[in-house]
């Protein structure tokens, strides 16, 4: 085997090192040095002829090439094909990120095992459990099916080699974290073998028609070895997210070459694997028959997608000096400006009271059309009001009190009546004329009198 000449790349200011230091000796950052193999040089000078030739090669007339688009392989699970841009493309590579638990060996077998049932070929390397495990899990998920092959293996070279001579149509790699080349002295898991294998997989998927997909164990605050040293490497980076005890879980794709970043998938964990909910805007609903106080329901837009979500909130008296402001799925500094605007503009005092605030069913909203229905819930709790039945609420509060449509309104009150609902209370867009309002579509000009329209009496 030639000798392999390893450097520390500072990912920061780019300068190379020969040996590791905490700090870099370049541009004096901290713990920025990365294990990596130095590019081989090519040997003595390249002959003009030979690099004509090399040239050549790799041009083509753009009316020769198909697009992406029309090869995509479905997983055979219509909310991963959303989030994907409607399916695997041959020759990309995928990160499948997550906290562990959350469920990405059970999706990634799940997708193998659809594929394969659809005739193509996939091969699975695990580096991370047991063959055995591995066909335990699948059959549970009822995932023993023709023409999916396992590889089991923590050495690089070797999963490379077992995709290359297969060039399945899809290879799932599980996990990046694992797997290892001796080339490097750093331990599996390191951001230099981390990256080292990214980088391999990515070249052996842009050399044939493999799309290989990587699970890695990585989270969106992103440790050392997460998503920011990955994400240039791969095509897209797709996040299974989830509470562990829950059983809902969301595919997002935070980089996505071959399709939007905005859309969403709704799964469900099962006794069986990863399920699709059946209508996944009606999942966030708590259905309750009476309607309670402290609840109230918006339409949320996920990337092109509405999902009804309940929003619950709780007020109580507090006993201790300063109240308690708790939030789940929502950031809890919006509700604190609102709790700060319901006081001064609706007169709705919660200083002495300690607030939760939860989105239900596991979902995180982060878009300012929740605002209304965020305050409408604490209102409700406060008063001990419930929202009239078949109201939903959707728009952005601002400081002063007044209210602001959401974007895409006519879009969110068309989902809310194909669920039943019969009003949307929203805000004024801006330079609207009264000719363009909509029946059930109720526009307030400001909190109180929104309030004033959505509470019982
Ligand atoms: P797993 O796919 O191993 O997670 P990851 O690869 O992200 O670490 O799944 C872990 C959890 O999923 C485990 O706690 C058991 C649960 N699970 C189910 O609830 N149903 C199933 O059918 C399977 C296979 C797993
Ligand atoms: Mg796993």
């Amino acid at each position: 085997m030639p000798a392999v000449k390893t450097t520390y790349l500072c990912q920061q200011c780019g300068a190379a090192s020969p040996k590791w230091a905490g700090q870099c000796p370049a541009c004096s950052a901290w713990n920025t040095l990365v294990e990596t193999i130095a590019a081989p040089r090519s040997p003595g000078r390249t002959q003009s002829a030979a690099r004509a030739v090399a040239g050549a090669s790799v041009v083509t007339p753009i009316g020769r090439l198909t697009s992406a688009e029309a090869s995509r392989l479905s997983s055979g699970f219509g909310e991963v094909n959303r989030v994907l841009g409607g399916g695997f493309v041959p020759g990309s590579i995928i990160l499948f990120g997550g906290d562990p638990g959350i469920g990405k060996s059970t999706l990634l077998l799940q997708l193998a095992a659809r594929i394969a049932a659809a005739g193509e070929s996939v091969l699975y390397v695990t580096a991370e459990e047991s063959p055995e495990q591995v066909r335990g899990r699948a059959e549970r998920i009822g995932g023993v099916v023709d023409g999916l092959n396992l590889a089991a293996t923590t050495d690089l070279d070797t999963a490379l080699a077992a995709i290359e001579s297969v060039s399945p149509a899809l290879a799932v790699v599980d996990s990046v974290q694992t797997l290892t080349s001796p080339e490097l002295s750093g331990p599996a898991g390191s951001v230099g073998q981390v990256r080292e294998v990214a980088a391999r997989m990515a070249e052996v998927a842009k050399a044939g028609r493999t799309c290989i997909a990587l699970v890695g164990h990585v989270t969106k605050e992103g440790t050392v070895a997460g998503p920011r040293t990955l994400e240039h490497l791969v095509d897209a980076v797709i996040y299974l997210e989830g509470e562990r005890l829950g059983s809902t879980r969301l595919l997002r794709a935070a980089k996505n070459r071959f399709g939007s970043t905005d859309e969403v998938g709704v799964l469900e964990m099962r006794g069986d694997g990863l399920a699709e909910v059946d209508d996944a805007s009606r999942f966030f609903l708590e259905s309750e028959e009476t309607p309670t106080a402290g609840s109230a329901v918006t339409i949320a837009l996920e990337g092109t997608r509405p999902l009804a979500v309940e929003i619950q909130a709780l007020s109580a008296a507090s006993s201790y000096g300063s109240p308690r402001r708790a939030t789940t799925g929502i950031d809890v500094n919006r509700v604190l400006m609102l709790i700060a605007v319901l006081a001064r503009h609706a007169g709705l005092n919660l200083s002495g009271h300690d607030v939760y605030v939860n989105v239900a069913g596991g979902l995180r909203i982060d878009e300012p059309a929740a605002d209304l229905a965020i305050a409408t819930a604490l209102a409700s709790s406060l008063r001990e009001r419930p929202v009239r039945t078949g109201t939903v609420l959707a728009g952005e509060v601002a400081l002063s009190g007044r209210l602001r449509a959401a974007m895409r309104a006519e879009r969110r009150l068309l989902e809310a009546t194909r669920l039943g609902f019969d009003r949307l209370v929203t805000g004024p867009a801006r330079g609207e004329r009264s000719a363009s309002r909509q029946s059930g579509l109720v526009v307030a000009p400001d909190i109180r009198a929104a309030l004033e329209a959505t509470l019982e009496h």
